[in-house]
C-alpha cells in the first residue's frame, strides 16, 4: 500500500484522538471532537474567528443587465457589516448571475484583483457553464503587508490583546461567510450547491473559510501549499518556518513566535481538511509548483478519507501511486488533480472542479 505506507513514515497526530487520550470511534464521537479540531486550526494557526457582525446589508452600487452579451446580470455591490460598538466596514462584492435560470449553483472566488473577468476569473466561461460568481478582492478587506492593521482587521482585533489577535486569512475568511450571508437572501442562488474558491494563499484562506461554515457544500483549493492542503510534516518546498519569516501577518502570533518553530505541534493540515467533512473537498495541484508540494497536498487530501468514512463516505477515490500530471481523481466524494506546469488558477483547472460540481448540481 504505497499512499498508505507514505503516510505512516510522516507519524502524523491522529485527527481520531480527543486531547484526554480517547479514540474517536462513532460519528457521534466524531462532532464532539470536530469542536476541538476547530478549536486547535483557530487558536494555534490562524486566530479564533468573531462571529457575524451585528448587522450586515448590501448597497447596490450599480448593475449591468448585459453582461457578456446579455447571457448573465452583473451587480456591483458593498457589504456593510456594523458591529457592537457601532463601528462600521465595508467592502465591495461583484457578483454575475447567469439569466433564466431558476436554481444557480455558485462559486464564491475570493481573489487578488477587483478585475471581472481577471486572469484567474474566465467570466464568460463560467456563465456558459451554468454558475453564478461572486467575487471580492481581498486587499479591499484588509491589506496584505505585515504591520498593517487595516481594515476589517482593525474591527475583528479592536478589544483582543495582542497575542490573541487574528491573522489575514481568517480576516479574509471572516469577509467570505459575510458574502455567504448576503448570498442567503439571493432567491435564484442553489443554497446547496456554493463553493468556496482560491488560489494559492486564498487557497489557504478557501480551505479555512469551508472548514468554519458548513454552509460552502464545496472548498476549492488551487495550489494552497504551506498551511492549506499541504501537510507540514515530510514537506518539500515552503515550510513553518519560511512562511511565518515572510508572512506573519496570515497568522495568529503565537503560531509565528512560538508554534511554527516547533517540530512536534499537535496537529498538521489534515485538520484542517477534516473539517470539511462531509462536504466536498476539492484540490488542484501543478506539477513545477514545488513550493507548494503537490506529492503532499495530495497525500493530505487522501489522509482524510478516514473522517469521510465515519460518515459512511468514500472521500477521494484514488489509485495507490503517486499522482502524475493529468491525472484528475473524481470517482468519489472528493476531487484531486494535478495540472502540468506552474503555480497558477488556469482555465484548465476550472474545467476540472466545474466537472466535478456538474455531478452533483440538478439543473
Ligand atoms: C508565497 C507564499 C505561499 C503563497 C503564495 C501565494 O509564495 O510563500 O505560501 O501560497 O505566495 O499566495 O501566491
Amino acid at each position: 500500500m504505497f499512499i498508505q505506507e507514505k503516510l505512516r513514515e510522516l507519524d502524523l497526530p491522529d485527527v481520531l484522538k480527543f486531547k484526554n487520550g480517547a479514540q474517536v470511534k462513532t460519528l457521534e464521537d466524531w462532532e464532539k471532537r470536530r469542536d476541538e479540531v476547530k478549536q486547535i486550526i483557530q487558536e494555534n494557526m490562524y486566530g479564533v474567528l468573531p462571529p457575524r457582525p451585528l448587522h450586515l446589508r448590501a448597497e447596490e452600487i450599480n448593475s449591468d443587465a448585459g453582461f457578456c452579451a446579455g447571457k448573465a446580470t452583473l451587480k456591483n455591490v458593498s457589504l456593510i457589516s456594523t458591529f457592537n460598538d457601532d463601528d462600521i466596514f465595508s467592502f465591495p462584492v461583484t457578483y454575475f448571475i447567469p439569466v433564466n435560470r431558476k436554481s444557480v449553483p455558485a462559486i464564491l472566488l475570493i481573489n487578488f484583483r477587483s478585475d471581472v473577468p481577471d486572469k484567474y476569473l474566465p467570466a464568460e466561461e463560467l456563465i456558459d457553464r451554468g454558475y453564478a460568481i461572486f467575487t471580492f478582492n481581498y486587499a479591499n478587506v484588509t491589506s496584505d503587508t505585515p504591520d498593517s492593521p487595516d481594515g476589517i482587521y482593525r474591527n475583528l482585533n479592536k478589544h483582543r490583546e495582542k497575542s490573541k489577535c487574528i491573522g489575514k486569512i481568517a480576516c479574509w475568511a471572516w469577509a467570505a461567510m459575510r458574502v455567504m450571508d448576503m448570498i442567503q437572501s439571493i432567491g435564484c442562488i442553489d443554497k446547496r450547491n456554493i463553493a468556496v474558491a482560491g488560489h494559492s494563499r486564498l487557497g489557504k484562506t478557501a480551505l479555512l473559510t469551508a472548514a468554519l461554515d458548513d454552509r460552502f457544500a464545496y472548498a476549492i483549493s488551487n495550489d494552497s501549499g504551506c498551511c492549506g492542503a499541504s501537510l507540514e510534516r515530510g514537506k518539500g518546498g515552503e515550510r513553518h518556518s519560511m512562511i511565518t519569516a515572510t508572512f506573519p501577518h496570515w497568522f495568529t502570533p503565537k503560531f509565528v513566535t512560538d508554534i511554527s518553530k516547533n517540530a512536534e505541534i499537535e496537529f498538521d493540515q489534515h485538520f484542517l481538511l477534516s473539517l470539511i467533512a462531509p462536504r466536498h473537498l476539492l484540490v488542484g495541484s501543478a506539477a513545477e509548483d514545488s513550493w507548494a508540494d503537490p506529492m503532499s497536498e495530495y497525500l493530505c487530501t487522501c489522509k482524510v478519507n478516514e473522517v469521510y468514512a465515519l460518515y459512511g463516505k468514500k472521500g477521494l477515490e484514488h489509485p495507490d501511486r503517486a499522482p502524475v500530471p493529468g491525472d484528475s481523481f473524481d470517482d468519489g466524494d472528493n476531487h484531486y488533480h494535478l495540472r502540468a506546469w506552474k503555480h497558477y488558477l488556469s482555465r484548465e483547472d476550472w474545467n476540472r472542479y466545474l466537472d466535478f460540481m456538474d455531478k452533483y448540481v440538478n439543473r
